[in-house]
């Protein structure tokens, strides 16, 4: 501990979090124009309908959209975990459902990331028993090393080391979100890397 810094004083001006940047706002743009001309060509002229989980895949979702050329909707659903301290191992509630039904529509799951793989499990088990057309997986980042369930993405924007990641929709307590970029959260007074399984 800092001898000299007056108790509550200096500890307070201290960092206590830093983001370093990992993917920057230029590289994000430029992937998820290269996946959304990838999506067209692989349903050409077919009306594509985008299903986002809340809240972290919505800036992947909009930025998405606008670079699919031709006829596009989307929608919203939310899932939250319980029985487990940790979002990602913990079982998959639903707590918002899809404003419209899926039958029949070609689909497009969008998420931030893909870490364990206990979400998109679950969601994509509960659409594919509402008989869409087609179901895809589009996930902005991947972390294979962490993953329990077998689930494929179609789409992949990066692939990324087993590090906690913030902003571009993704979060630590609700914040960092709004960053344009995806960053490495450092932690602590030594502004250490958040262990990825908190
Ligand atoms: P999974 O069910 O373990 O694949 O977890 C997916 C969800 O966990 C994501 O949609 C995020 O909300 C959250 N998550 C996983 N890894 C990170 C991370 O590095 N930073 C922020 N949130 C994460
Ligand atoms: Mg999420």
């Amino acid at each position: 501990m800092p001898k000299r810094q007056k108790a509550g004083q200096q500890s307070d001006r201290a960092p206590r979090e830093r983001v370093r940047v990992l993917i920057t706002g230029g590289r994000i743009q430029k992937r998820i124009q290269a996946l959304a001309q990838e999506i067209r060509k692989d349903f050409p002229g077919e009306p594509l309908h985008l299903v986002s989980v809340l809240k972290g895949g919505v800036f992947f979702l909009t930025d998405l959209a606008r670079n699919i050329p031709g006829e596009v909707s989307f929608d919203f659903i939310a899932v939250s975990s319980y029985g487990q301290k940790t979002h990602s191992s913990g079982q998959v509630r639903l707590t918002r459902d899809l404003d419209s039904s899926i039958e029949g529509k070609t689909v497009i799951v969008v998420e931030d990331i893909l870490d364990t793989g206990m979400t998109l499990h679950y969601l994509l088990r509960l659409f594919q028993q509402r008989k869409p057309k087609h179901l895809r997986v589009a996930v902005l980042l991947d972390k294979p090393e962490r993953r329990i369930a077998a689930v494929h993405a179609d789409y992949i924007g990066f692939s990324i080391p087993n590090e906690f990641v913030v902003g571009y929709g993704l979060d630590y307590a609700e914040r960092y979100r709004n960053l344009p970029y995806v960053g490495v959260l450092l932690l602590g007074p030594g502004l250490k890397k958040k262990p990825a399984e908190d």
